[in-house]
């Protein structure tokens, strides 16, 4: 960082944004193989807090590598930098008040843990969608575990790249084993319980 940069600080601030909604800000990290039901269940819990008026933002891992992260791939590297201008950008939202929901496979625990650092304490939560890889590969719902085991797809997550599971996820889900509104509601209750939303 240059020396000459220096932070300017605004009247208009996170709090003071926060203030005028019903909720408070957070970064609702969804992270599990492709499969695992991440953009189902955060689509579905976004729609559930829109409908009582809670102000959010889904960012999307196919969405956001047409665009932002349009030059990455999936090579381990890749991935880092990919996770980091996600939760840069998820910072920014919560910055503006918003309950942010992200959808990526997000491998490595380490990035998982620095986006962890860039919001405050209880902004952000992990959410594992813990649904067993060969469960994720029977779905196959864009066919690429098929071709990634035809050897068409290279560095492909729990074939031949690695996924690191979190070691300490605020909340768990397998949705092998729930059903998609009883995802809903274990969240929703999670929200409350943290006074996120009323
Ligand atoms: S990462 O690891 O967090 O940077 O990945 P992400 O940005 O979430 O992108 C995952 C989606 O890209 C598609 N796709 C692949 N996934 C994993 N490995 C390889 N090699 C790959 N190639 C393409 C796939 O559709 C992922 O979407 P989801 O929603 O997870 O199925």
């Amino acid at each position: 960082m240059d020396e000459n940069i220096v932070w300017h600080q605004y009247a208009v601030n996170k709090h003071t944004r926060s203030e005028q909604k019903k909720h408070k800000p957070c970064i609702l990290w969804f992270t599990g193989f492709s499969g695992s039901g991440k953009s189902t269940v955060a689509g579905a819990l976004e729609s559930a807090l829109q409908q009582s008026g809670v102000h959010t933002y889904l960012l999307d891992g196919d969405n956001v590598r047409h665009g932002l992260c349009k030059d990455l791939g999936f090579s381990n590297e890749d991935r880092v930098e990919n996770i980091r201008r996600v939760g840069e950008v998820a910072k920014l939202m919560v910055d503006s008040g918003l309950v942010v929901l992200t959808a990526f496979i997000s491998p490595f625990q380490a990035e998982r843990d620095m986006v962890r650092t860039l919001v405050e304490e209880g902004e952000f939560i992990e959410v594992f969608l813990d649904t067993p890889l060969d469960v994720c590969e029977s779905r196959d719902p864009k066919g690429l575990y098929k071709k990634a085991r035809a050897g068409e797809i290279k560095h492909f997550t729990g074939i031949d790249s690695d996924y690191e599971p979190p070691v300490n996820p605020e909340i768990r889900i397998d949705t092998s084993r729930l059903a998609l509104n009883e995802s809903i509601n274990t969240l929703l209750g999670y929200l409350k319980d943290k006074e996120i939303i009323g």
